[in-house]
């Protein structure tokens, strides 16, 4: 299959010089640098909290929860270890300490879409997939990569997504059908093929919410994560789903990585300024630019992986110094979500350092 690298144009001579901002290019591919500094409006930050609380309402209605010691959303997962090595090219894009430098431990948390705890791995409630990526830093703080196989979201705003989620647990058709009519990116998200990969690891992730790039020299970009198997992306056809066991992903991924590191690529698809940044639900074309920023290897999963699973907290506003949000609405709102529902998981107050 055709592989998204193929579109990464590092290693041409321009690219360097076109990170640093030295030149611009114009051409297919190529985005400008982009001026003047991001923030996410005060208000937007504000209104967005009480949506966040009833999202996870939301989800917990759609999955018969809250399920004690679970996430509401994304509940059934496991854990991998490993490194990430970044190239050259992320260096250049962002001054953020893990894009330079030598290879620093990660943990990845791969799981199915669905807040049933006994959820089966071919269920079609399992799409998306998603893949949490913690960056070990050498100070001892971390950052994370929050991503799903779903290249794009139903919705664009956090309270169209509360009413998506609201309309889905009434289970009234005709609501729903009335709601798909109405919402386009939703149409296309429900409309999806409903695959099943062979592996975690065989799967493509996309971060959907874009960020800003910023290195040393002072220029920005704007760009989205994809995750890229290195193993090339395999799905199941509808016989073979049928005869794997519940929970087919985990156990294939143990045995996997006990015999060679599952390996993805960490991509940066930059806009150009055309693009829209705060619409997750608009796909950015495929000629944009694209650049390897580095690998991930995985190389074991964990002994105490319930535990481990349950005190681990991914976000994808947690951040550092050369990366900051896009005004997109949905990083926040995602974020004070993913808080809410690790709160009334753990029963205690999260240390998390990006407020
Ligand atoms: C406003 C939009 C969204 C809301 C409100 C939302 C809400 C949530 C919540 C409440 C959780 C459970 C978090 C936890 O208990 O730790 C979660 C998990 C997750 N979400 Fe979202 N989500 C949104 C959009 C997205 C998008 C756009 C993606 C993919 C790019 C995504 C991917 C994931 C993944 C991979 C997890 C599992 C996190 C983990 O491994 O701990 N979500 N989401």
């Amino acid at each position: 299959m055709r592989s998204h690298v193929s579109d990464v144009i590092a290693g041409s001579p321009g690219v360097a010089a076109f990170l640093l901002g030295l030149s611009i290019a114009t051409g297919a591919g190529a985005t400008e640098p982009v001026p003047g500094p991001v923030s996410v409006p005060a208000t937007q930050k504000g209104a967005t909290s009480a949506v966040a609380a009833q999202t996870v309402d939301a989800f917990d209605r759609l999955f018969q929860g809250p399920h004690a010691g679970a996430r509401a959303v994304h509940t059934k997962g496991i854990l991998a270890e490993g490194t990430f090595v970044p190239t050259e090219q992320a260096a250049l894009l962002s001054r953020a300490v893990h894009f330079h430098g030598p290879a620093i431990p990660v943990v990845v948390r791969f799981s199915n879409f669905s807040g049933l705890p006994a959820n089966v791995d071919g269920d079609a409630a399992s799409n998306p997939r998603g893949m949490s990526i913690k960056f070990v830093l050498p100070d001892g703080g971390d950052t994370d990569i929050v991503a799903h196989s779903y290249n794009g979201f139903p919705a664009a705003t956090p309270e169209d997504f509360l009413e998506f989620l609201r309309v889905l647990g009434s289970q009234d058709a005709s609501r729903i059908d009335r709601f798909l009519a109405t919402h386009p990116a939703a149409q296309t998200f429900a409309a999806a093929p409903n695959r099943s990969p062979q592996s975690y690891a065989r799967e493509f992730y996309y971060g959907v919410n874009a960020f800003r790039f910023t290195n040393d020299a002072g220029v920005s970009h704007y760009g989205r994560y994809r995750l890229e198997p290195i193993a090339g992306a395999a799905y199941l056809g509808p016989t073979d789903v049928a005869g794997k066991s519940r929970d087919y992903l985990a156990q294939e991924l143990r045995q996997r990585v006990r015999q060679e590191p599952a390996r993805f690529r960490l991509l940066i698809q930059l806009a150009r300024p055309s693009d829209p940044v705060n619409d997750g639900t608009m796909v950015w074309p495929d000629d944009r630019t694209v650049i390897n920023a580095g690998t991930l290897t995985l190389n074991r999963t964990v002994t105490d992986d319930a535990a481990r699973q349950r005190a681990l907290l991914f976000t994808p506003l947690n951040l550092v110094g050369g990366i900051a949000p896009s005004a997109d609405p949905m990083l926040v709102a995602r974020t004070r979500a993913y808080r809410v529902s690790f709160e009334r998981r753990v029963g205690t107050h999260a240390d998390e350092k990006d407020k």
